[in-house]
């Protein structure tokens, strides 16, 4: 599915099931009259389309999506299998999931179920293929969205005693002898030698600590065994439905890692996403997710839920300001975003979300919402749909869950924090209007050659097979820049013989040769760790030099390491002198190996933002604000540019307050006049002809 609709299509998430029947067609009405095309249905439906075993009543849904059908209303069904009816955990405990500090889950909310359970997992295969057969010939609906979320709420890391037969199954069918097993992990440190697969544990809790080798391989047992319970889902409904009947995706939701979504992502026919901005830290990550999501895949994704109104699960739950419904709506389109599904038609009266807002008051009434996506579907219709084509990016950064896993167990530093290094790199390049792709680590060289730069941030676990392709990569010309960490472990999680970096010594040239984790240091107060008698340092950065011209530049205070320069490695930073780096200074910080046509870089610090001015304008001289030359940076200013042939672009503005842009030069709106200075108001999004 890599082609684009022929427009981008909105659409809501509506639970017929919840309201009389008598009010079905009023909301249809009140659908078609904004604007939708599309609704999702059913995803939390299981217990009324079967109420007990084996008892179907598709009556009511049939006569729901023949009333949104009489509106011109198309429908994706939900697979309802995040939430069984409590009669079937009755039937058979076995299917609820253990938690880690070993509690049983109840029925009563959703993802409860454990992904393992052989009983459960005929359940939804049965529930998909009924559906699936039952819907074939009702072209009202257009596609599926399989499950919910998949490792929401923790789901998916189950504990129980079916995990754990899996789990053996796993382990062996990927070291075949337990010896192998033995070896890979170094399970002679403190004397855990399996003699049988049974032996092995399911990390639970122990003494003290598990080896990280059994914890990162039970993150990923966990996600594969997951993705065979969804994919049981998506075969029984391709058994009916081809591509071209219908599609198959499912919402993730983005701050999930339980399940690696690159895999889950590899069998549909696009991805769709979550986004409620107001569970994110920043802005810039609501086009970080974006960005990410379309990397899954490399081609365009869905919105399957898009926040209206404030949410009911943040700390305050803020509300959602007149224009941020069509910003988010547009800023999805013009990154990517082939549909957006808003979250939800009706605020629900009962349950666990009666303060979650939706595009009707609990009552039934128009809010905000309704209006303002009124307007957008208008203005939808008169934009030139080519205008929502994404750009294509020159700059990549890998994202890899193994080397998010293995840092989250073993962070050696608190605020080593994985993903907030790959969203803080990606906000650097973002800020100065530069387009970037988040593509899987292991993402093919040929299809590398597309970028002028790829960034590994902290590439932990190292590989053979990552390594040619980076090697390929930069022998025909990339540019490859490591940032700290790179193979310091195998792909079984333990510290390398070979050097670090694992895989990649051998055509890099670049060793590690020493590593510093610093705390974050408070004055009088060392955190209880003893560091010796050391001024306080506040966040004062650590210095580098330039190994040219002799300037100063400044590093994040967090993470260190001594490099060393091997054969045809030319060194580009050195660390400066500072007090308590002493033993540091004057050793390699940032070198670089050129490789045929290409250059590899490794960089043995966390850039801070006078890191990043320094490499981006400095040394890679990536053209800053390639949509518009000279573009002034403005703090929640989002320019994209898009169009096959980058024809257009968008001014986005995140703040609550208006902005002055002044252009380069004068540019014709999408709705006509020539402008060389532009007012963006609160929230607001203006579009350009860029010639
Ligand atoms: C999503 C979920 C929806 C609803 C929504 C509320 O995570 O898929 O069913 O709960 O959150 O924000």
């Amino acid at each position: 599915m890599s082609n684009y609709l022929p427009r981008p299509v909105l659409g809501v998430a509506y639970y017929p099931e919840h309201w009389t029947e008598e009010r079905w067609q009023l909301d249809a009405e009140q659908m078609r009259t904004i604007g939708l095309k599309v609704v999702r249905l059913a995803e939390f439906s299981w217990g009324k389309i079967e109420s007990s075993p084996e008892e179907y009543d598709f009556e009511w849904l049939d006569r729901a999506i023949n009333v949104l059908n009489s509106q011109g209303l198309r429908v994706i069904l939900g697979t309802p299998t995040a939430a069984p009816p409590p009669w079937m955990a009755e039937h058979r405990s076995d299917i609820l999931a253990h938690t880690r500090d070993g509690h049983v889950l109840t029925v009563g909310g959703r993802h409860f179920y454990c992904p393992s359970n052989a009983y459960y997992r005929t359940q939804v295969t049965r529930i998909a293929r009924e559906m699936a057969r039952h819907y074939l010939n009702n072209y009202s609906i257009i596609g599926w969205q399989v499950d919910n979320e998949m490792g929401n709420h923790g789901n998916c890391r189950c504990y129980c005693q079916r995990c754990a037969t899996n789990w053996y199954a796993w382990l062996q069918n990927r070291y075949q002898t337990i010896e192998v097993l033995n070896r890979e992990w170094g399970t002679i440190f403190w004397g855990q030698i399996y003699k049988e697969w049974s032996q092995i544990p399911l990390p639970t809790q122990t003494g003290a600590g598990y080896s990280p080798s059994l914890e990162l391989e039970y993150r990923r047992f966990a996600s594969d065994n997951a993705l065979e319970y969804f994919n049981l889902q998506v075969d029984a409904i391709r058994e009916h439905w081809t591509p071209k009947r219908g599609f198959i995706t499912h919402n993730v939701f983005y701050g999930d890692d339980n399940v690696n979504f690159h895999d889950l992502s590899a069998p549909l026919d696009f991805i769709s996403w979550d986004n409620y901005p107001h569970g994110m830290k920043a802005i810039s990550e609501i086009a970080f997710y974006h960005d990410f999501m379309f990397g899954l895949k490399n081609e365009p994704y869905w919105v399957m839920e898009q926040a209206v109104g404030s949410v009911n699960w943040t700390t305050y739950n803020p509300p959602v300001y007149p224009g941020q419904v069509r910003l988010w709506t547009l800023q999805n389109f013009l990154r990517g975003g082939q549909g957006a599904v808003y979250f939800s038609w009706r605020q629900s009266r009962f349950g666990g979300e009666q303060y979650h807002s939706a595009i009707l008051s609990h009552e039934g009434v128009q809010t905000r919402a309704y209006y303002e996506i009124m307007d957008l579907s208008k203005e939808l219709d008169a934009l030139p749909p080519q205008f929502f084509r994404r750009q294509k990016a020159r700059v990549a950064i890998l994202f890899s869950y193994d080397d998010l896993w293995a840092l989250q167990l073993e962070p050696h530093n608190a605020a080593f924090d994985y993903i907030q290094i790959v969203k803080d790199l990606h906000n650097s390049l973002y800020k100065r209007y530069i387009p970037v792709d988040i593509l899987p680590h292991d993402y093919p060289a040929v299809k590398l050659k597309e970028y002028s730069l790829v960034i590994a941030p902290a590439p932990i676990i190292g590989d053979y097979y990552t390594s040619d392709m980076w090697r390929v990569y930069v022998e025909e010309g990339g540019k490859l820049l490591l940032v700290t960490r790179a193979g310091a472990k195998e792909p079984s999680n333990i510290w390398s013989d070979e050097g670090q970096p694992y895989a990649l010594k051998d055509w890099l040239h670049i060793g590690v040769e020493e590593y510093i984790s610093f705390p974050p240091f408070i004055p009088g107060n060392f955190n209880g760790e003893i560091l010796g008698n050391q001024p306080a340092c506040g966040d004062i950065p650590l210095l580098l030099c330039d190994e040219v011209t002799g300037r100063q530049v400044n590093a994040r205070r967090l993470w260190a390491e001594r490099l060393e320069q091997g054969e045809d490695v030319e060194i580009i930073l050195r660390y400066g002198k500072s007090n308590e780096l002493d033993f540091f200074a004057n050793s390699v910080a940032l070198a670089c190996r050129k490789l045929e046509s290409g250059e590899a870089y490794y960089l043995g610090v966390l850039p801070n933002e006078q890191t990043y001015r320094y490499l981006w304008e400095e040394l890679f001289r990536i053209e800053c604000t390639p949509a518009i030359p000279n573009l002034p940076l403005v703090d929640g200013l989002e320019v994209v540019r898009t169009g096959e042939l980058h024809q257009y672009f968008a001014l986005i503005n995140h703040n609550s307050h208006s902005i002055q842009v002044l252009l380069n030069r004068t540019y014709r709106k999408i709705k006509g006049e020539e402008v060389l200075e532009i007012n963006l108001p609160p929230f607001g999004v203006e579009f350009f002809y860029l010639s």
